[in-house]
């Protein structure tokens, strides 16, 4: 293998410039060329790509987003827009590729992938939902982002004595909410793989209220059964003690500096890419599984579900007492 691509593709997540840095470098130290693929499925089927080297990719480690840009791209769940792909690594002489993202880029991978080319998956996404490995690029960070601002949302909480409401992202996965109510030591967390109902939510706040606990704060994955509003006005109306605030904390999980442990990561996982295409192990996805970096066929990673370990859905209620 003489030239290979690299791209990131859905929502970006911090350290996947840290990715882009080892695939670029890893491909160099083995004499193989790396081009760089823009906007993410989107830049391929149009074309868009440059010729990469190691001073391109100085510099980046430490920051977040890719500077390759990202975009979510629906079009390529249809066949014909893979087909154009396909002709676009063609047309360049780009016999293998490196995708890094989410659950949905690793769909596009394996689709990549049964049309012949090449290819090895990266788990980045900040909802940590990729079946397959413990850790994906950019959770950590996410992680401390969320941490961050429920320690200073409880500075103010305890000060006024109100509960809280804090939204942290996570449409379909409640990782993010789970560990940032578990190290922020949240009194509820409410997670799309569990229902609450409102009525469990009041009880939890109220008898915090009565323990003379001088705040409450819940945290709530955006894709819960009960969204934010809803549980606030519940709360509201049903007069728990504590005063009620809500708070959305949105794409500011996304960005941001990588952490040490997402830097190390995402490089663990860009060199280990480059390595498996080289040695002709395609189709498959690097993955963290314990603290080895393995590979795992695509297609059973993207036949599966990622769920929350109940053990640590259960820890969080007990500690929250
Ligand atoms: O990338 C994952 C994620 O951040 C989810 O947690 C969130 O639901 C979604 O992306 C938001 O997507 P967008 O930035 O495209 O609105």
């Amino acid at each position: 293998m003489t030239r290979i691509g690299v791209l990131t593709s859905g929502g970006d997540s911090p350290g996947m410039n840290a990715c882009i840095r080892a695939v670029v470098r890893r491909g160099t130290s083995l004499g193989v060329e790396v081009w760089g693929i823009k906007r993410g499925f989107k830049g391929l089927i149009n074309g868009e790509m440059e010729k990469l080297d190691n001073r391109k990719v100085g510099g980046i480690i430490q920051k977040g987003g890719t500077f390759l840009q990202t975009a979510r791209c629906p079009e390529f769940r249809d066949p014909r827009m893979v087909r154009e792909g396909v002709r676009r690594l063609n047309e360049a002489g780009i016999e293998g590729l490196v995708i890094i993202g989410g659950d949905g880029s690793m769909r596009g991978a394996f689709a990549l992938h049964e049309m012949g080319i090449p290819v090895v998956g990266v788990p980045a996404s900040i909802d940590n939902d990729v079946w397959g490995t413990d850790m994906c690029i950019g959770v950590d960070t996410a992680l401390n982002t969320v941490l961050l601002a429920i320690d200073r949302i409880k500075d103010t909480a305890t000060s006024h004595g109100r509960a809280f409401l804090i939204e942290v992202m996570g449409r379909e996965s409640g990782y993010l909410a789970l560990m940032g109510g578990l190290a922020g030591g949240a009194e509820a967390v409410l997670i799309p793989e569990k229902d609450t109902p409102l009525e469990e939510i009041a009880r939890v706040v109220e008898e915090a209220y009565i323990k003379g606990k001088p705040h409450a704060i819940i945290i709530i994955a955006e894709g819960a059964k009960h969204k934010t509003q809803e549980v606030a006005s519940f709360l509201t109306q049903d007069e728990v003690g504590f005063e009620v605030r809500t708070i959305i904390l949105g794409h500011i999980q996304r960005g941001g500096s990588p952490t040490a442990f997402d830097r190390i990561l995402a490089s663990r996982f860009g060199v280990a890419a480059v390595d498996a295409l080289v040695q002709g192990k395609t189709g498959v996805m690097v993955a963290l599984v314990g603290n080895k970096v393995e590979l795992i066929p695509l297609k059973e990673v993207i036949s599966k579900t990622k769920g929350l370990e109940p053990e640590m859905i259960e820890m969080a209620e007990v500690l929250a007492q």
